[in-house]
C-alpha cells in the first residue's frame, strides 16, 4: 500500500513521442509544482513507436510550450519497453490506439504481483475533481496534432493542463483519502 510519502511516478506515451506525450510530461511536471503535498518521482515520456527515436521534441511541441513559460524542458525521444510496467505507477496514454497498445504490452509482461505493475489509463480518464473514468479508456483523448497546424498544439496543451490537474488529485485522494 502506497503512503503519501512515497513518490508517485507516471510515463506518458503517445504514438511518436515528440508531440503529445513530451507535452504533457513536461506540463504534468510544471503543475505538479503547485502540489506541493503530492512527492513526484521519474517523470518520463515514450512512444509506441519508434520512428523517432532519440529526436528532440517537434518544435511547435517546444514553441507551445515556451508560450505558456516552460522553456527548461529537454528530452530524447524513445520507444516505451517492457521493464518500464516495473518502474512506474502509472502509464498514461494520450489516445484510445496507444492504450489498446499498451494494455497489450502489460499482458504480455506478466507480472504475478499486481501492485508491482503500472496502473494504465488513459490521461483522459482523470477528472478535475479527482475521479477516474469507471472504464478504462472511457475519457477524452488527445488527438494527434503532427499533421495540423499549431492551434492543434495549444489544444493539445489546454489538455494536458486539465488532465494532469486531474491526475494530481486523484492521486491526493488516493493517498490521502481523509485529507
Ligand atoms: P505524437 O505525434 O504521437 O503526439 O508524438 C506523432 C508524431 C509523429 C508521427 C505520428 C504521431 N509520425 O507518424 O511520424
Amino acid at each position: 500500500m502506497k503512503s503519501t510519502q512515497d513518490p508517485v511516478s507516471v510515463l506518458f506515451v503517445c504514438l511518436g513521442n515528440i508531440c503529445r506525450s513530451p507535452m504533457a510530461e513536461a506540463v504534468f511536471k510544471r503543475v505538479s509544482e503547485s502540489h506541493p503535498n503530492v512527492r513526484i518521482g521519474q517523470l518520463d515520456s515514450a512512444g509506441t513507436g519508434a520512428y523517432h527515436s532519440n529526436e528532440p521534441p517537434d518544435e511547435r511541441t517546444m514553441s507551445t510550450l515556451r508560450s505558456h513559460g516552460i522553456t527548461d524542458y529537454n528530452h530524447a525521444a524513445r520507444q516505451i519497453e517492457k521493464e518500464d510496467f516495473h518502474k512506474f505507477d502509472y502509464i498514461v496514454a494520450m489516445d484510445k490506439p496507444v492504450l489498446r497498445s499498451l494494455l497489450r504490452l502489460r499482458d504480455s509482461v506478466g507480472a504475478t504481483d499486481s501492485s508491482k505493475i503500472a496502473d494504465v489509463r488513459l490521461f483522459g480518464d482523470f477528472n478535475l475533481d479527482g475521479t477516474v473514468n469507471p472504464r478504462v479508456g472511457g475519457g477524452e483523448e488527445v488527438p494527434d496534432p503532427y499533421y495540423g497546424g499549431i492551434k492543434g498544439f495549444e489544444k493539445v496543451y489546454e489538455q494536458v493542463m486539465r488532465f494532469s490537474e486531474g491526475l494530481l488529485a486523484h492521486i491526493e485522494k488516493k493517498r490521502n483519502p481523509d485529507g
